[in-house]
């Protein structure tokens, strides 16, 4: 098989969890939040709502109100994020894209992690760092503290991705696991 370069490009992502200051340029956001639009969506409802962050104080505000809520669970890993001082739920990340779903679509969430990942691998063809974020889930769930993210009515916060050109060159990912596959012929 020939070289490939979206293969390519799927295969070098990973996570970035350290970012240099620099606001991503305009047009390569665009073109980031263009290739989460194209993603498949069940029924076509793309039933995605993108809100890109650039305010570094509301980030951090973010962040913090986050890892209050983490400190109290009961998970010993969550706990001990929450509550240490150095840990950004964002990593300092200069952009971040909350993804909302349209809560009466078909299949809302799965269309939004569709296009999470298209923006993953869209950013990673640039060269630019991205990290899925789960934990902003405990910020998402204070709804009466949602209205700085001027989210539309009808739409609820699933995701987060933080976004900046890479600080770090982490190695290339790890070997997949075995035995994920079987084939039917
Ligand atoms: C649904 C989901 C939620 C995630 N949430 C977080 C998160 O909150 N913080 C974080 O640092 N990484 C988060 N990640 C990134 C995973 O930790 C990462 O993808 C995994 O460890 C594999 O590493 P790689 O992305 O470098 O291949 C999340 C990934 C997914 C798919």
């Amino acid at each position: 098989m020939t070289t490939n370069t979206v293969l390519e490009v799927i295969k070098s992502r990973r996570s970035i969890r350290k970012y240099l200051p620099e606001q991503v340029k305009d047009a390569e956001l665009k073109a980031i939040l263009e290739a989460g639009a194209y993603a498949p969506s069940a029924h076509n409802d793309q039933s995605w709502h993108f809100t890109v962050v650039r305010n570094k104080d509301l980030l951090d505000q973010i962040s913090a109100r986050a890892k209050e809520i983490m400190a109290g669970q009961g998970t010993d890993w969550v706990r001990a994020m929450g509550t240490n001082k150095l840990f950004h739920v964002f990593y300092h990340a200069p952009a971040v894209i909350v993804v909302s779903m349209r809560s009466d679509a078909l299949s809302p969430l799965v269309d939004c992690c569709a296009a999470i990942e298209n923006m993953l691998l869209a950013a990673e063809s640039m060269d630019i760092g991205t990290c899925w974020i789960g934990l902003a889930r405990y910020y998402f769930a204070l709804k009466d503290e949602l209205a700085p993210l001027e989210i539309p009515p009808g739409y609820e916060p699933c995701y987060a991705v933080a976004l900046g050109y890479k600080g770090q060159r982490p190695s290339r990912a790890l070997p997949r696991k075995k035995g994920a596959v079987n084939y039917i012929d």
